[in-house]
């Protein structure tokens, strides 16, 4: 066995194990030359993906964006819309080409035409959505944040496993090529120990962006919306948090405006976390180990480039994405394939990773101080 593969190997062995051989994916990767080359991308083509018949629940602004991607890069397609008004359903309908429209999420859900449906609503309506559909025998994509919080988000997990029907959230960044050369990166131990994180999320949405986005009884705010997002990415570069510390300040509304959040690695590596709705930021995410670096410019949780960079901050190799363009339709890709092969859940986003970062988001909100009205 050469030293790399027995490296590989080492994922075999409990995680103190894991940690007292940790040098040893270091010294494999020099050994065999894995710091001098990124590995490829394991994500399919979404074109090649079995074809579903997907029902969008709340045809919204993110709504148009997913069916317009689905449409163009998958074999998919939205066959039925259903809105809490009938006019916006047979808008959207008309708009995308959809046959059915209904006026109601109930009949939407009831529709026997449809596979698996799309959870599209604002984050304070996911938990009832998601359960409405799961009742009338539906899979679901629910978009991010799963739910409002770490228990209505259980209660969904519970309420798919107990039916045994596929449930996904819709973070799409997990779904997307550049985001699989980072996870083999982790596996292969390309970086060596990882040491700290950096990624941060902001965009100027407040307070002449969307109402929801201000809007408590929504859960609006920058942390569901927008933090989310580098939460997810360290939680995928740290395999988890041993610690999470947050400041931020609040809008006028009481929602979060902006936020920063230090979190700690099992192995004591760190991450720093940037969210805000008041201005644009770079929104870009770097992963540093004692070996190297991944550099993710701006819009790291689009489809993009990524860079290995030496100790000599020299750039080793790069990677560039087959297409920087409708992204949304990567996770709608993975559905259709796990449906197909009658899976419940995604390896590239375990539901048990979708609840603790749930979890994580629920600690930040009680840090800042921030409770939305009508929370259990
Ligand atoms: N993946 C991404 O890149 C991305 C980007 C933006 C947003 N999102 C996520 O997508 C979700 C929706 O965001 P969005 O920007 O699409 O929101 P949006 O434009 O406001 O659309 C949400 C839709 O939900 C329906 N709805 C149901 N109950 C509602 C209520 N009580 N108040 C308002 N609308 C209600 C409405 O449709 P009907 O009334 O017609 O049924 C509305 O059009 C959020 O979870 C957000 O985080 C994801």
């Amino acid at each position: 066995m050469s030293l790399w593969s027995a490296a590989r190997h080492v994922e075999i062995f409990p995680l103190p194990v894991r940690g007292r051989l940790a040098w040893l994916h270091q010294v494999a990767a020099r050994h065999d030359g894995g710091m001098t080359s990124l590995p490829s991308s394991r994500i399919l083509d979404p074109l090649d993906a079995p074809a579903i018949r997907w029902g969008v629940l709340a045809p919204g602004g993110i709504a148009r964006d997913w069916t317009a991607a689905l449409h163009a890069t998958t074999a998919s397609r939205v066959v039925a819309a259903g809105s809490r008004s009938l006019e916006r359903a047979q808008a959207f309908a008309a708009e995308f080409g959809v046959e059915r429209s209904h006026g109601s999420y109930e009949a939407l859900v009831a529709d026997g035409g449809v596979d698996a449906v799309y959870v599209a609503s604002p984050h304070s309506q996911h938990h009832e959505h998601a359960l409405l559909a799961l009742g009338a025998g539906k899979p679901v994509l629910v978009e991010k944040a799963f739910t409002r919080n770490g228990v209505e988000a259980t209660a969904v997990v519970e309420a798919a496993r107990a039916a045994g029907l596929l449930a996904v959230e819709a973070m799409w960044t997990r779904f997307l090529p550049h985001i699989d050369v980072v996870r083999r990166c982790l596996e292969d131990g390309v970086l060596g120990e990882v040491k700290a994180v950096e990624a941060d999320h902001g965009q100027l949405l407040y307070p002449d962006g969307p109402r929801r986005l201000a809007d408590p009884a929504l859960a609006g705010g920058a942390l569901l919306d927008l933090a989310i997002y580098p939460i997810s990415f360290a939680h995928l570069a740290l395999g988890g948090f041993t610690a999470v510390r947050a400041t931020g300040t609040l809008a006028e509304t009481g929602v979060d405006a902006s936020e920063t959040v230090a979190v700690t690695g099992a192995q004591g590596a760190i991450g720093t976390l940037a969210s805000t709705m008041l201005a644009k930021t770079p929104c870009s995410a770097s992963i540093s180990g004692a070996a190297a670096r991944l550099e993710i410019d701006g819009w790291f949780y689009r489809p993009n480039t990524v860079r290995l960079v030496g100790l000599d901050d020299r750039e080793i190799d790069r990677y560039e994405p087959p297409s920087r363009e409708h992204g949304l339709a990567y996770e709608a890709a993975e559905f259709a394939r796990l449906l197909a092969a009658g899976k419940t859940e995604s390896d590239l986003l375990p539901l048990d990773e979708t609840l603790r970062i749930m979890h994580v988001l629920d600690d930040v909100r009680a840090q800042l101080g921030v409770r939305f009205p009508g929370e259990r």
